[in-house]
């Protein structure tokens, strides 16, 4: 089999060299892609942003932060009650629980709060129809994996669908695999050809029927309910949008350049107000051998090594270098709509939403009915955008509205940020900033690009036109309650640092970004159509006794935090925020946490909950009055071999002991109910 990931420890970035190989192609150890970044306010140096806090508190973090990983050799018990966090008391509200402390990042467990429980609903491989086989790992197989629960859940949502509460729809995304720890090692070309049909398969999205018995108790998935679906990395699409049809999207196999195979690299997402799910296709280059000079390769990271997956060794559309592939490449890096509840509609790409390494999209219908998604690049110094539907929501349950509302995603205009704004001594910034048009009633704003020339390299249009170089958007989600959108800044340890590149700014304003942080963005006139906006920096996270940390103002205990990714609100507006690479910069597990955004409270962060060793948190789920918390544990084990893992989650069999049906002594990325007991 093919040498793949001979590296082990932490890459510059935070999280494990394995991880980053997978799921991002090593982006943080290659040149960044941005080469048009100019600092877009004053430089202010690091040394000089002293937090109020970091003063009063004390570093008492950086101990803890230089510790490695130690991987444990034995399954730890499998469940694991949070030890209370010092200095804080039960949070109360819809959903009350007593904060755990921060779990060091050699633990194999799920911890949650004292009076709660944690079940997987569905695990990697688990059968989703009548007739699928059952998980077996030693036998890597396609039409098996095709009918299974995909790898590496990140997306999630859990759509209640009857009054009762006893019915519902997961939909969730498999972003990568990870061939180390999934598949035994091969002996011929021929079998390692099988293992990457079945890691192609075991790609994509998932929807799955759950029930149970009553209201705030655990869901179970219905295995061969009718909307049952899996959809793959084969799986037929159709581009809709302003570039369907483009001469940049057509390809030997698909001389109409409007039909896709597949979805992969997807990362985040949203529900939409009328029921559909989107998922954004984040690192598709790392899937790609392509010519390293064609237009917009080296913007998006394409080059013409082997690729990290290996798939062009199975299909030759991954190499684009091959005659009539060259497109292939500008068919991902889409958002993608899927219908939930029609397992036979075809999946689309919206191409009117641009292309970039999308992290996912979240959509906001404003009070004049104006239907507004905002989106992140997730790159080191890429952008924020938005996308404005010209037609309005229409609202009900008709025929004609779904199908109206359907077409929304289709047309509309695109803008990107700029951030202008002050530096504070304490990080609390604030400022002004404004929506540059890409796309505007159908015409293309950028000199010298056409309409599908900005939607397919909409990276380079963007360049163009001025946007503020960010530190890696995540999440970027608006709360339904204020329309407040809250743009999550994962880390970039490059700002500031790399020569050439930025330094910190105001919205940005951490050099060597190593804990990422948080804008609150508010529309003027709360208007989803506003092309100016106003912002302040919710949160600059770290530890509360880290220099620069900022919790909006909030001077009491809070949970350390770093790496936030996904976000999520609860019913009273609290906000949810799971992370992504703590190990690599604090020593501690990833984790989900909760923080309110308005009241006294504001800014009093709290965790909730750690995943396993080696595990990211993804997709949080919060439905706080059913007394419930779902999390999407992704990669647990990362970094181990077939031989030697590192994860025995969710199913902890124990060495010398004979798994149970459907169970096995390996880390199985699942779907996590948590739920308070009864
Ligand atoms: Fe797949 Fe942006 O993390
Ligand atoms: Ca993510
Ligand atoms: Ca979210």
């Amino acid at each position: 089999m093919p040498d793949l990931l001979p590296m082990l420890g932490r890459t510059h970035g935070n999280r494990s060299a394995v991880t980053c190989a997978l799921k991002c192609d090593s982006a943080c150890a290659r040149p960044v892609p941005n080469l048009s970044t100019e600092p877009t306010f004053a430089a202010v140096a690091s040394q000089a942003l002293v937090s109020r806090r970091a003063v009063l508190v004390g570093g008492a973090v950086a101990a803890a932060a230089v510790a490695g990983p130690q991987l444990l050799g034995l399954p730890e018990a499998a469940a694991v009650e949070g030890r209370p966090a010092p200095g804080e008391r039960a949070v109360r509200g819809g959903f009350s629980f007593t904060p755990i402390a921060a779990v060091s990042d050699d633990v194999d467990a799920m911890t949650v709060p004292r009076g709660f429980s944690w079940h997987p609903i569905i695990r990697w491989g688990d059968p989703l129809f009548h007739d699928s086989p059952r998980f077996d790992p030693t036998q890597p197989d396609a039409d098996a994996a095709e009918r299974q629960f995909g790898y590496n859940n990140d997306y999630t949502d859990v759509i209640v669908t009857d009054r009762r509460g006893r019915k519902a729809l997961l939909c969730c995304n498999h972003e990568y695999t990870n061939r180390q720890i999934m598949f035994p090692p091969t002996t011929t070309p021929e079998a390692e050809a099988d293992v990457l049909r079945a890691l192609m398969a075991a790609h994509g999205f998932s929807v799955v029927e759950l029930e149970r018995r009553g209201t705030r108790r655990p869901w179970r998935y219905v295995q061969g309910a009718r909307l049952n679906r899996r959809i793959t990395a084969t799986t037929p699409f159709l581009l809709d949008g302003p570039a369907a049809g483009s001469t940049l999207l057509q390809t030997a196999a698909d001389p109409t350049g409007t039909r896709v195979h597949g979805t992969f690299g997807n990362c985040s997402g949203g529900t939409t107000p009328w029921g559909t799910v989107l998922s954004g296709e984040e690192n598709f280059n790392g899937y790609f051998v392509a010519d390293p000079a064609a237009p917009g390769s080296a913007r998006y990271g394409l080059t013409d090594k082997p690729s990290s997956y290996g798939w062009e060794q199975v299909d030759d559309r991954f190499d684009a270098t091959k005659a009539g592939y060259a497109n292939e490449p500008h068919r991902f890096g889409w958002i993608v709509e899927i219908d939930p509840t029609d397992p036979r509609s075809t999946p689309r790409k919206h191409t009117a939403m641009g292309r970039f390494k999308h992290e996912g999209a979240n959509v906001r219908v404003d009070d004049e009915g104006t239907v507004v998604a905002y989106m992140g690049d997730d790159e080191r110094f890429d952008y924020l955008y938005k996308f404005v539907a010209s037609k309005k929501f229409r609202p009900g349950k008709s025929a004609a509205a779904r199908r109206h509302n359907l077409g929304l995603l289709s047309e509309g205009d695109l803008y990107v940020a700029r951030f202008t704004g002050e530096q504070r001594p304490d990080n609390a910034n604030l400022g002004t900033g404004r929506w540059l048009p890409l796309v505007r009633d159908g015409r293309s704003q950028v000199e010298g690009m056409s309409v599908e020339e900005v939607l397919v390299l909409t990276r380079l249009a963007a360049d163009k036109v001025g946007a503020t170089p960010m530190d890696r958007c995540e999440d970027v989600e608006p709360s339904l309650k204020t329309g407040k959108v809250y743009v999550v800044c994962t880390n970039n340890t490059d700002r500031g640092v790399k020569a050439g590149k930025p330094g910190p700014d105001a919205a940005n304003p951490r050099a060597a970004n190593k804990n990422g942080h948080i804008i609150e963005l508010t529309e003027a006139g709360g208007r989803g159509d506003a092309e100016t906006f106003e912002w302040d920096l919710f949160m600059v996270c770290g530890d509360e006794g880290q220099a620069g940390t900022y919790f909006a103002g909030w001077e009491g205990p809070v949970a350390p935090i770093s790496c936030p990714d996904n976000i999520a609100f609860d019913s009273r507006d609290n906000l949810w925020i799971s992370t992504d690479g703590q190990p690599g910069s604090i020593a501690k597990n990833d984790g989900l946490f909760r923080v309110p955004l308005a009241g006294r409270e504001r800014g009093h962060l709290v965790q909730f909950l750690a995943v396993p060793v080696e595990a990211e948190t993804c997709g949080p789920v919060i439905h706080d009055q059913d007394g419930s918390v779902f999390v999407a544990v992704q990669h647990p084990g990362e970094d181990g071999t077939w031989a030697e893992q590192n994860s025995f989650f969710p199913d902890y069999v124990s060495a010398g002991e004979r798994p149970r049906r459907g169970e096995w002594r390996g880390p199985r990325p699942s779907v996590v109910q948590v739920v308070a007991d009864r």
